[in-house]
């Protein structure tokens, strides 16, 4: 399914400013030679994500599913001189391509890859954070929400991606079980009282919350 109808995404396109050459790399090597590519974030995205950093300066962010670096890279961005960004993937490829991705950007010395299952390395850290990003697998949104969100600062933002799922919520049965993990994601968030909501139709769907 079309989210975005093809005009309305090539207008939005040239209207924004273009990625910078590393990030231009990472996504044109990333869909050159990765199966999955369609998993990365993209031009429109990415700048979504580079500007609620600079808007927020967060010391201290989370990305939960690093892929190639692309929205790692975005999100560090504004990261406060002291900042760090801990982002994690469970396939060492994709880390090893980020990190030495990273190592040449300028956020390099802010950024801290961990390789490993999300449920077993976010425990493990000792942050509080300002701003999370979920975008691993579909099927642990709700365990990362409640993994993250007692650490996540009042005011505290998390962003979750892909809850449109290429449109499977709007079917009904919905399908697949990402598609149905996604839709119990959105339920179980529309049912929270602690929490600000905004649904952005931006490419898959971008859940923006608050921490109340
Ligand atoms: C949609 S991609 C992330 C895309 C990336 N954020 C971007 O915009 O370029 C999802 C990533 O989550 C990773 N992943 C899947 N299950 C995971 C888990 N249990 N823990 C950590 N990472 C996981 C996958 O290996 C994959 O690289």
């Amino acid at each position: 399914m079309d989210l975005i109808h093809p005009q309305v995404q090539a207008y939005a396109e040239k209207y924004t400013s273009p990625d910078e050459p590393l990030l231009r790399e990472i996504c044109d090597h990333t869909l050159a030679n990765h199966p999955h590519a369609g998993m990365l974030s993209g031009h429109l995205q990415g700048k979504w994500l580079q500007m609620v950093s600079w808007m927020l300066r967060p010391r201290r962010i989370l990305e939960i599913g690093t892929f190639t670096g692309y929205s790692g890279l975005c999100l560090a961005a504004g990261l406060t001189e002291d900042g760090l960004l801990h982002t994690i993937d469970i396939r060492e490829e994709e880390t090893g391509t980020a990190a030495a991705y990273f190592a040449r950007s300028a956020f390099g010395h802010k950024i801290r890859v961990h390789t490993g299952d999300a449920r077993e390395i976010i425990p493990a850290l000792d942050e509080q954070w300002d701003l999370v990003f979920i975008d691993a697998d579909k099927t642990g949104y709700i365990e990362y929400f409640n993994l993250v969100f007692p650490r996540l600062r009042q005011n505290g933002f998390i962003l979750a991606d892909n809850v449109f799922f290429h449109g499977d919520v709007l079917e009904e049965p919905v399908k697949g079980k990402s598609g149905k993990a996604i839709r119990d994601f959105n339920e179980y968030i529309l049912g929270r009282n602690d929490l600000e909501k905004m649904m952005l139709t931006l490419r898959d769907g971008l859940y923006l919350l608050r921490k109340i």
